[in-house]
């Protein structure tokens, strides 16, 4: 066998090429840079089998994505690629409130991030592999809407708000004529628990709104140490509470969503972000008998992250690597809301 491959690699080593750039990818708007360093005999791309070494490295290049915005605009295709639920073409705001059951519905959760990936293979061999996400962002209005006319007033349910179907990013050769395929997916499965128990029929809007700053997560595998994660994170977050509604009211609201950001590097590895945001709230009238009431709003607002990852080399049809690691949880952190707003009272409305 050692003797078969040192054939093999002087073989190669008669007719290599060496080829070496960087090409600039579009990934909906943002830019990024895909460098590589081939080194082989020509080959289509479909296996590595004539690849000596290849080291290939891709990153958001933001200085370029001009470039992209003017590009989707040209080519008049909406490729926007939104990580997320119910976006609208801006990525950041709900597309329309999404219908949950008759009466209510709910509104939208995105998020933000370049693309990281890298890997180091010399013949037969991977070296080193490291996947994850930059600057990542997670932005969104978790909010339940109920409207008077909703049929019942006690609800629970489960609703997949987008399902584990990826969206291939990149799909490219690089190096060629000694060809190696990078083919990268992203996905963003997500699902929300919801609950709800009211007095009455009413028109409320309950929730709360959030933006949570992840910044860089990404794993780096190495032949030698094994996974290891390549930065700290330190989110920040910030969450406010939305509530408006005019009529007696008490209720009591659950919502909790779980929505894992995916990114895929074909027959190679895949990292998973987590996230995990709730909402229990409870909610009422105060001073119902006077002449100026406000509904008051209590929630515990919970957010947690974590990450998990899988290598899995395959080649030649054969899984060679089979690594796995977490999930991890990188973060949880809690905050009580309180809110409380005048209800409107007009003359039509009695309150008692
Ligand atoms: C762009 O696409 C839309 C819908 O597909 C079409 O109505 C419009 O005319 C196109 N614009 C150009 C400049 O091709
Ligand atoms: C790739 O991995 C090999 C073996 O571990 C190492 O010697 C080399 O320096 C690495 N190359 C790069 C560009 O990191
Ligand atoms: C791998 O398997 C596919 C179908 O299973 C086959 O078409 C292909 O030729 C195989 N490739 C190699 C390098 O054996």
């Amino acid at each position: 066998m050692t003797r078969f491959l040192f054939l093999l690699g002087a073989a190669a080593v008669a007719q290599a090429k060496l080829q070496k750039g960087v090409d600039i990818h579009c990934v909906g708007i943002r830019a990024h840079a895909l460098h590589y360093e081939v080194e082989g005999e020509e080959t289509n791309g479909d296996s590595l089998a004539e690849v000596r070494s290849a080291q290939i490295n891709m990153e958001p290049l933001p200085s370029r994505d001009d470039h992209c915005l003017a590009l989707s605009k040209s080519e008049n295709r909406s490729q926007e690629v939104c990580y997320g639920v119910n976006q609208d073409a801006s990525c950041a705001a709900a597309k329309a409130d999404l219908p949950l059951e008759s009466g209510v519905d709910c509104k939208n959760l995105g998020a933000e991030a370049g693309l990281f990936y890298s890997l180091n293979y010399t013949m037969l061999e991977v070296n080193a592999v490291a996947v994850g996400f930059r600057g990542m962002t997670l932005k969104g209005a978790l909010e339940l809407h109920t409207s008077p006319s909703a049929s019942k007033v006690a609800m629970k349910g489960s609703k997949v708000l987008r399902d584990n179907q990826a969206t291939r990013v990149v799909h490219t050769l690089v190096g060629c004529p000694v060809c190696v395929r990078v083919s990268v997916s992203v996905a963003m499965p997500t699902t929300l628990d919801y609950s709800l128990a009211l007095n009455d029929a009413a028109d409320l809007t309950v929730g709360a709104e959030m933006e949570v700053e992840i910044g860089d997560m990404s794993m780096t595998w190495e032949k030698k140490h094994g996974w290891k994660k390549s930065v700290e994170t330190k989110p920040t977050m910030t969450m406010s509470p939305v509530l408006s509604g005019n009529v007696d009211v008490r209720a009591q609201l659950g919502l909790q969503m779980s929505s894992s950001l995916q990114v895929d590097i074909d027959k190679l590895a895949w990292y998973h972000v987590d996230m995990a945001p709730s909402f229990p709230t409870r909610f009422e009238l105060k001073d119902s008998s006077s002449t100026s009431p406000t509904l008051c709003s209590d929630s515990h607002a919970e957010f947690s992250l974590s990450h998990e990852a899988d290598l899995h080399v395959s080649m030649f049809n054969k899984t060679h690597e089979f690594k796995h690691w977490g999930p991890v949880k990188d973060f949880s952190k809690g905050k009580r809301l309180h809110k409380c707003v005048d209800v409107p009272t007009d003359e039509g409305l009695v309150i008692v």
